[in-house]
């Protein structure tokens, strides 16, 4: 690390290089140097030897009491290159005065733009149609051939209405002309609900959810609530996506549905255990599969890091920051 810089960081994952340069440029940083997660003693012993105030950490990091506690006493912030907090122990933190800071609103539009492209996929059977394509078996147009479902002007169910939730329903009834329903936990201001129907109870969301949209965090609340009872409640062919977290899904119900056509199709960029996926998804037509890429934009990463950066300096300065969680 370079010895002139005030601020002292462990980052647990290589960012884009521009994201490097950024951090590199204002602290004395020490990066993993490898494609792969850290193990837990990988990054004590990392944030011991370098001396770091601040550990950059990533949504797979499990940063739990345990680790929390074993942190070196220099450590002061933990930042997560992620808007999802659930891999980290916020009461822990807490009890150690260490800040925690996370990245929401600079991805929203990125994670948005990727839940529009698992609809899409996923209501237009892009994975069959393009297997046309790749397994070189298409015989040319033919007016049989691989019929999904309009999104456009369909009836689109939200289930988390926070700033993600919110950019997909823009989307959804400015680009495409849906008629959007939501569950949240409280019900939004006028302005923010922008037309969309609240409902209190996800029981009867479901119901009138032809597109359902998965964009609620991941806590024991939310756990598992698409499962074979809520799935039952669905209208017969909807199509899921997912932009959150695996956690929300029961796979095993997801897969009999989609297998027995109760669900047309299910678009996902998460999933339980990742990088795991469940088997039965890979042996599926009716899946459109994304590996976690909901904020993989240059734009966004470069925003996230600018992000973490000015908020890290503020808060070793005392300041008071808006993505801080505790
Ligand atoms: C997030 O920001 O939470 C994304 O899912 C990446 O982990």
């Amino acid at each position: 690390m370079n010895a002139g810089k005030q601020c002292r960081i462990v980052v647990t994952r290589k960012l884009p290089g521009p994201v490097m340069e950024l951090f590199h440029s204002s602290c004395a940083c020490l990066v993993n140097p490898d494609e792969r997660t850290w193990s837990r003693g990988e990054i004590l012993r990392q944030a011991r030897e370098h001396a770091a105030d601040t550990l950059v950490v990533m949504a797979m990091d499990r940063i739990d009491a345990g680790l929390i506690e074993a942190l070196p006493g220099t450590v002061r912030v933990v930042a997560t290159f992620s808007v999802g907090h659930d891999h980290i122990d916020l009461a822990a933190a807490g009890r150690r005065g260490i800040a925690v800071l996370s990245t929401p609103d600079v991805l929203s539009d990125a994670v948005a733009d990727l839940g529009v492209l698992l609809l899409l996929g996923a209501a237009r059977r892009a994975y069959e149609a393009m297997h046309l394509i790749y397994g070189r078996t298409w015989t040319g147009w033919s007016p049989t051939q691989v019929i999904g479902r309009d999104v456009s002007g369909g009836r689109l169910g939200i289930v988390g209405m926070g700033r993600i939730g919110r950019a997909v329903a823009r989307r959804a009834r400015h680009g495409f002309g849906m008629e959007v329903h939501y569950h949240n936990r409280t019900r939004l201001a006028a302005e923010l609900e922008d037309g969309a129907t609240f409902h209190a109870r996800l029981d009867d969301l479901l119901p009138l959810s032809d597109f359902l949209m998965l964009a609620a965090p991941a806590t024991p609340d939310t756990r598992r609530l698409l499962n074979a009872r809520s799935i039952e409640r669905l209208p017969n062919g909807a199509v899921v996506a997912n932009v959150s977290r695996g956690d929300l899904v029961d796979d095993e119900a997801l897969v009999a549905a989609l297998h027995s056509g109760r669900v047309m199709a299910a678009g996902l960029d998460v999933f339980n255990g990742e990088p795991a996926i469940h088997e039965g998804y890979l042996g599926l037509p009716n899946v459109f599969l994304q590996p976690h890429q909901g904020s993989s934009t240059i734009e966004t990463r470069l925003r996230m890091g600018a992000l973490l950066l000015d908020s890290i300096t503020r808060v070793r300065a005392g300041q008071t920051v808006a993505n801080r969680l505790v």
